[in-house]
């Protein structure tokens, strides 16, 4: 397989690769796994997934993205390297790569990422705002002059804009998306019950039974866990009723965040957004009844993006043909000194 333009979303998640042509064409957990005796790492993706929770202490399970920012260098490099390797077999035709990145991020943190992203053999790298990838992964017209608000709920991190003739005009970043969720999940379950449960199980809960919205779902899941109060492994019936009230209290933070954004909007992209509505894109808006809850807070309609976990992702690759018309969140961040040396490649005698 050739690639020669794909997009990544780099997510806290997971890593999805995309080409504008194919649609996704690689997804694997954002995550790596460390011997601590040899200081190598010894798996990556689904792989070192697996041995969360299971690994002997001197293995280091680490997601070296947090909120779509890296954190551990070393991981993020050989994740970016190994994957986009994977894709892009050709060692000749180097692929021109567009990154998703969140509105929030500093120059130095894109600068690694570019960094990151070059070391995996990219020819150019251009960054793009992730709500304005997520916007165009979801088919919506933004060269309009016309107001669309996006808001993407991944794992570590709510980025919400209004995005109007290919850029964004107003942003905000809250760190409450998914594992927010499980964690106010877990928590809320070892409160009640002296229970401790690990990440896998809080996450399946809010997969299988949380729901924002009252009466819109019933559900029940047994869970096991390890019993502060005997000190053994316990069980335990969780309904969706036990969860309305802490998923509710997290989700207004995302109403709250929302709700400045349209406030500092100007007018007449507030009046488009009241027409057309909110889309939602990323893992965490598949939680059951957050679509209705935010637009009974918002008073707005609220639509969830089709395949919302792979949108990003389609959008960053398209906005690699996208991007003549893209007037902001946009941009070639290929160092001038690579660019320069990509010339005299191309034209040996230039000096
Ligand atoms: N059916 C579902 N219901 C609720 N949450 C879900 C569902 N499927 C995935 N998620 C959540 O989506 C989040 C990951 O979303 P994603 O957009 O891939 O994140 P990121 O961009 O951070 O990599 C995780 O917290 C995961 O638990
Ligand atoms: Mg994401």
């Amino acid at each position: 397989m050739k690639q020669h333009d794909i997009g990544i979303d780099l997510g806290t998640t997971s890593i999805i690769i995309a080409t504008e042509e194919q649609g996704v064409v690689f997804s694997q957990p954002s995550v790596g796994a460390v011997d601590t005796r040899t200081n190598s790492i010894i798996a990556v993706g689904d792989a070192a997934l697996k041995m969360i929770g299971r690994a002997p202490s001197y293995i280091d399970i680490i997601r070296p993205l947090r909120d779509g920012i890296i954190q551990d260098h070393r991981m993020t490099n050989e994740l970016i390297v190994r994957f986009v390797n994977e894709v892009c077999c050709s060692r000749i035709l180097k692929p021109r790569v567009a990154v998703c990145v969140p509105v929030a991020i500093t120059g130095i943190e894109a600068d690694a990422v570019v960094e990151s992203v070059l070391a995996a053999g990219a020819r150019q790298v251009f960054l793009v705002d992730e709500p304005v990838a997520a916007a165009l992964g979801a088919g919506l017209d933004i060269r309009a002059p016309r107001g669309c608000m996006v808001i993407d709920i991944g794992g570590g991190s709510t980025d919400i804009a209004v995005i109007s003739m290919g850029g964004r005009v107003r942003a905000a970043s809250v760190p409450v998306a998914g594992n927010a969720f499980d964690n106010c999940i877990a928590q809320y379950v070892q409160e009640k019950y002296s229970i401790a449960i690990g990440p896998r199980t809080a996450e399946e809960l809010k997969k299988q039974v949380a729901c924002c919205t009252a009466s819109e779902f019933e559900g029940v899941m047994e869970i096991r866990g390890h019993s502060w109060e005997t000190n053994l492994p316990a069980r335990q019936l969780i309904y969706t009723r036990d969860l309305y009230e802490p998923v509710q209290e997290l989700a207004s933070r995302i109403v709250a965040a929302a709700h400045n954004v349209l406030e500092s909007t100007p007018p007449e992209l507030a009046a488009d957004v009241a027409q057309s509505g909110i889309l939602l894109t990323g893992g965490g808006s598949m939680l059951r009844g957050l679509a209705s809850f935010l637009a009974g807070e918002l008073h707005v309609d609220v639509t969830i993006a089709p395949d919302p976990l792979n949108c990003v992702a389609r959008g960053t690759a398209a906005s690699l043909s996208a991007g003549k018309y893209l007037t902001a969140g946009f941009r070639d961040a290929t160092p001038k000194i690579w660019h320069s040396r990509l010339q005299s490649a191309r034209d040996p005698f230039a000096n």
